[in-house]
């Protein structure tokens, strides 16, 4: 039997006509439909869920205002060059993320997000996860940060950026107030890239322990995403949104598998879960358009601990629980609630995220699959020079190519552009002349490769093009590494983040040496 909690048994008119006349605000004003301007029209997510009696009690997002009247700043970033912070507000009331605003502060350098404020008014900030169980004080420390421009895109026609979750990363507030605990009744949703993800524990966004530590079933509950499959898991190979409930990733009553859980893998996706004493449900949808479907709607899980709850009310972002840090996954925008939301309320929030516009955004002048290119070093002095692989060894460096140079060194700087072998948003760059050889990193030096097939060396295969660092042509990052960038340091190739502890991260020439002008091929 599923249960309803107690104040939503009551009829609510005015909470009804008000998500109503909220819905159709959210339709009749869509910021895609008011030509990209800076607010978002409409009621924001937070006015849905506060119409619907469910307020926001934490709203993070490093796309856009969460709530019409917020006017404030969204996250914060912090500078390689000099270590210094910026917070990137929205652009007005109710607005969309002032991505101009990073892109000037970080220009010529990378810039980590140190902060995700919480635009609910209560404080609940995300920062740098610390040490929990699954990585004690001695074995690590805090988790990475995330690279501010690892996940670009366009919302409302506006750019901004995601927060892109690599394994190892991770944020966290231990120290929350109004978030649900004990067997309270909570909400939840996310909009998330479906196609980023992975099979380490565990990507999720919600409630987990305040001591970062694995306290026992029933101790967290959030939104999870992955394919993961040694708790539960639906239909297909996965990824599958699910409910991290501690100790299990549940897709259903059942410990392991839920037929209505389906794999979902939108570009965009809108993953829900909520909570209250014996009822739970997760929901899902498509949130570039149509509605949420409902993957489970029902009691707690027929195991032992879990009803009734024990939520203690920290909120993580891209690690498990005991912060387990394998994970991978892009976060863009969530808010959890206090008690627990109707459908109505969901669907209404799910039409202004359909409205909101999100949509990928192109990087003018990218390498696409298919073309065959040459890659040309823009630093002063190297402007004639080209990434090649060398004839001795398979390493690849940069020296000068033109009109008069040989045909085997043509070929040698030339490359056939591939859909990305670790993950297909990104690119690899075949050898021209030596056919099922790639571009890879190993040890972080970068050489032409016979790749063993394995997730690793795909991944090590695998770069994501963004505008140049220096304003001109391309900036290559590491799938697997991103901080780090394809570039030159003393006429060899490394991947390399700004400022690092190799050699090869010097600050010096950093933006110059990372950005890559896309040309006709040599060969
Ligand atoms: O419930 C799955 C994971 O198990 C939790 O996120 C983590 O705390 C534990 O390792």
């Amino acid at each position: 039997m599923s249960v309803t909690p107690a104040h939503l048994r009551r009829f609510r008119p005015f909470a009804l006509l008000a998500v109503v006349a909220a819905l159709a605000a959210t339709l009749l004003g869509s910021p895609a439909s008011a030509g990209g301007s800076a607010a978002a029209a409409g009621s924001l997510p937070c006015d849905l869920y506060a119409a619907g009696g469910t307020p926001c009690v934490a709203a993070h997002s490093t796309t856009r205002a969460l709530y019409s009247a917020y006017n404030g700043r969204l996250y914060q970033v912090r500078r390689a060059s000099d270590g210094s912070t910026r917070d990137i507000g929205a652009l007005g009331a109710g607005g969309y993320a002032d991505a101009a605003a990073q892109d000037s502060f970080c220009a010529g350098t990378s810039c980590l997000i140190t902060v995700i404020y919480d635009q609910s008014a209560r404080g609940n900030h995300l920062t740098q996860a610390p040490p929990g169980g699954f990585q004690g004080p001695a074995a690590g420390g805090y988790d990475n940060l995330a690279e501010a421009s690892a996940a670009p895109v366009t919302v409302g026609g506006h750019k901004a950026y995601g927060v892109f979750i690599a394994p190892g990363t991770g944020y966290r507030d231990n120290s929350t107030n109004g978030i649900a605990t004990g067997d309270q009744p909570e909400g939840m949703y996310a909009v998330l890239d479906g196609t980023h993800y992975n099979g380490g524990c565990c990507f999720d966004y919600g409630n987990a322990e305040t001591n970062s530590r694995d306290n026992g079933n029933g101790t967290m509950e959030t939104i999870y995403f992955g394919n993961i499959k040694v708790w539960g898991y639906g239909t297909g190979n996965g990824p599958w949104v699910m409910a991290d409930l501690e100790n299990g990733l549940f897709s259903g009553v059942n410990p392991g598998y839920n037929a209505n859980d389906p794999s979902v893998s939108h570009r965009f996706l809108t993953a829900v879960v909520k909570g209250g004493p014996n009822h739970w449900a997760i929901r899902a949808g498509n949130a570039q358009s149509g509605g949420l479907s409902t993957y489970y709607d029902g009691p707690r899980p027929n195991a032992s601990g879990y009803n009734p709850m024990k939520k203690e009310g920290a909120i993580i972002l891209g690690i498990g629980g005991d912060n387990s840090n394998s994970s991978a996954g892009t976060f863009y925008e969530g808010v959890m609630t206090s008690g627990y939301p109707s459908a109505a309320t969901e669907n209404a929030v799910q039409a202004n995220v359909n409205a909101a516009g999100y949509t990928t955004s192109a990087v003018a002048g990218a390498p696409t699959p298919g073309a065959r290119v040459s890659l040309r070093a823009t630093t002063s002095c190297c402007t004639n020079s080209y990434l090649r692989h060398n004839s001795a060894d398979n390493n690849a460096v940069i020296a000068p190519v033109s009109a008069s140079s040989t045909s085997a060194d043509k070929a040698a700087a030339t490359w056939t552009v591939r859909p990305g072998l670790g993950d297909a948003s990104c690119v690899s760059f075949e050898s021209a002349d030596k056919p099922g050889q790639y571009l890879r990193h190993y040890d972080l030096r970068l050489r032409v490769d016979t790749l063993d097939n394995s997730a690793l060396s795909r991944l090590d295969a695998t770069f994501c093009p963004q505008a140049g660092h220096n304003g001109q042509g391309v900036s290559l990052r590491s799938a697997n590494y991103p901080s780090d960038f394809v570039r030159h340091y003393n006429y060899g190739a490394y991947v390399a983040s700004h400022g690092g502890t190799h050699d090869w991260d010097s600050a010096t020439a950093w933006a110059d040496d990372t950005s890559w002008a896309v040309t006709s091929p040599w060969a």
